[in-house]
């Protein structure tokens, strides 16, 4: 499998507005999130989903972005000012085999891992991770794109997350995606 990480230019295309026409976050994201939650939006890029989650959380709620390219962060970071909504996001960079979310163990009550495992080296321990984060009946939406997964490497990926302790809620539509809805089991 390729394990090309997205060029940091490319998060200014998946941020722009004309993805709305074939993924709305809204759509996908409301029945997972209510007001005064604590979110995750791992491998955020520069915010497509994670503003509209933080819309989503509101004031009492909380969203932490993390992603590895310190340029996408710094644009995240950029835009929710612009949006007022950075007193509601924690925008972080990680490592590439650490999260860097000790500080939030048991904490999370849903994560979204849209369009990243396919990057990242060490599936297991990144699932690990978010599963250590979670609440103990927390959330995780995880979707990879048709266009360069195809169904057995995603079903191989949803594996490693069951192994690493996750049950499968269901399996999701999502637009582009493979995706399924995952509990800390
Ligand atoms: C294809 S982009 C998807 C961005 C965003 N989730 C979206 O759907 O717009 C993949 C993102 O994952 C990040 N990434 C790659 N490997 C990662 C890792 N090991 N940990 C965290 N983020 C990672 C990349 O920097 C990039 O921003």
């Amino acid at each position: 499998m390729d394990r090309h990480v997205c060029p940091w230019w490319l998060g200014y295309l998946l941020a722009s507005p004309i993805r709305r026409l074939w993924q709305k976050p809204e759509e996908i994201l409301r029945p997972h999130l209510r007001e005064g939650m604590t979110a995750l939006d791992i491998g955020s890029g520069m915010g497509f989903f994670t503003f509209p989650m933080a819309e989503m959380v509101g004031p009492k709620g909380k969203v932490i972005a993390i992603d590895l390219q310190s340029k996408m962060i710094k644009s995240l970071k950029k835009r929710a000012k612009r949006k007022e909504l950075d007193d509601r996001i924690d925008a972080r960079t990680c490592d590439e085999n650490s999260l860097r979310i000790d500080d939030l163990k048991g904490q999370v009550d849903f994560a979204l891992v849209m369009a990243v495992v396919h990057e990242v080296p060490e599936s297991p321990q990144f699932f690990r991770q978010i599963h250590s984060a979670l609440k103990p009946d927390g959330r995780l939406l995880f979707a990879e794109p048709t266009g360069h997964i195809d169904e057995s490497e995603f079903t191989s990926s949803r594996a490693t997350a069951v192994e690493q302790g996750f049950s499968i809620v269901q399996p999701l539509q999502v637009k582009r995606t493979h995706a399924a809805l995952l509990q800390k089991a």
